[in-house]
């Protein structure tokens, strides 16, 4: 089959909360350009969400409507593979396994490990500590040959080829060492509150954090509260991240280069600026947020599509669980 010389590539979004903006941009666009191109594996990294204490019935909510809201983006079930990583028994398997190939001293130097263990002091969980084995064994499983990840992510990805370079180097060729890369059209989208960070649903400030699902006067608030500088010049530099963030989201939606964008808004105040860029980005949402609304009332469909695909990722991640079982020495 033409399918089996495509490329593997693997990518994971975590559903703790709703879908943000910088999700989209960032990520799942390119998921779905990605789609015709390459055998595309995507999952829902559930079990990656407890190493933080979630609500139970907000968690359950949380996953289906992620599920919806990414194949809202177009994802397309009979292109790509997008299934719920908890249902996939294979994950949490092979990360004990990882676990024992992976050095304390190594995990102890992930910045996002020193970051969340701050951030949440009152649990410091041995879960937060070995999640990059969870996400190891997430990429390993399906021969991954290229993993899509934003730049926080990149220091787990060295990890993980660290590991299949260090278990292949005991027990032969039985991992494919994944390529990490940053998408080029991958935009960066800080919070509209806080441009030196990145946009996050855990933003104390709501108005850093533009959902999917947002309605557009919403939308539409959060953008004409954007912090910007006194400059009061529609151009791309330093000290100017406001200005720089709203740009680059401008030009993610519309398509347009920085220059043209600053060629646009010459003699023009902030304030016009971030209402064109405001209805930009509801323009850009408005077919998604329809065609979420089509799929969380179609409960049945869903759960055809992930079902599917949990059933697929397992039979294919089983291959490989099995033979690195087999050569660490368990009788199968
Ligand atoms: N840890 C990633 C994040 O928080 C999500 C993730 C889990 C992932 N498993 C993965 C990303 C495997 C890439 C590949 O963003």
């Amino acid at each position: 089959m033409e399918t089996e010389k495509k490329k593997i590539v693997f990518s994971a979004i975590q559903p703790s909360g709703t879908i943000t903006l910088g999700n989209y941009l960032g990520a799942v666009r390119n998921w779905v350009n990605m789609q015709d191109e390459f055998n595309c594996i995507y999952a829902l990294a559930d079990l990656h969400t407890i190493t933080v204490r979630q609500e139970p019935a907000v968690m359950r909510k949380n996953i289906l409507d992620a599920y919806a809201s990414i194949m809202a983006c177009g994802i397309d079930p009979e292109k790509s593979l997008f299934f719920i990583q908890s249902h996939v028994h294979t994950h949490a398997e092979l990360a004990w396994i990882l676990n024992c190939y992976t050095q304390f001293g190594e995990l102890s130097r992930m910045t996002q490990f020193k970051d969340k263990s701050a951030k949440h002091a009152d649990n410091i969980n041995a879960g937060l500590f070995t999640y990059p084995c969870l996400m190891a064994a997430d990429i390993l499983l399906y021969q991954a040959d290229m993993v899509p990840v934003g730049a926080d992510q990149k220091q787990h990805l060295e990890l993980s080829r660290d590991i299949a370079v260090r278990f292949n180097g005991l027990y032969g060729n039985v991992f494919k060492v994944p390529e990490g890369f940053i998408p080029k059209n991958g935009a960066r989208v800080m919070s509209l509150q806080d441009p030196t960070r990145k946009m996050s649903k855990s933003d104390e400030n709501v108005n850093g954090c533009v959902h999917l699902l947002d309605t557009p006067e919403v939308i539409m608030k959060k953008f004409k509260r954007a912090v910007t500088d006194s400059e009061a010049v529609v151009r791309y530099g330093e000290g100017k991240e406001g200005i720089n963030n709203l740009m680059s989201i401008y030009s993610a939606v519309t398509g347009k280069t920085l220059e043209e964008i600053e060629k646009e808004f010459e003699g023009k105040g902030y304030g016009d600026f971030k209402t064109t860029v405001g209805e930009a980005v509801v323009e850009a949402l408005r077919p998604i947020k329809t065609r979420y609304e089509q799929l969380i009332r179609d409960k049945a469909y869903l759960e055809e599509c992930y079902r599917k695909a949990d059933e697929t990722a397992l039979r294919f991640s089983r291959r490989t669980l099995s033979k690195a079982m087999k050569k660490i020495g368990f009788i199968l």
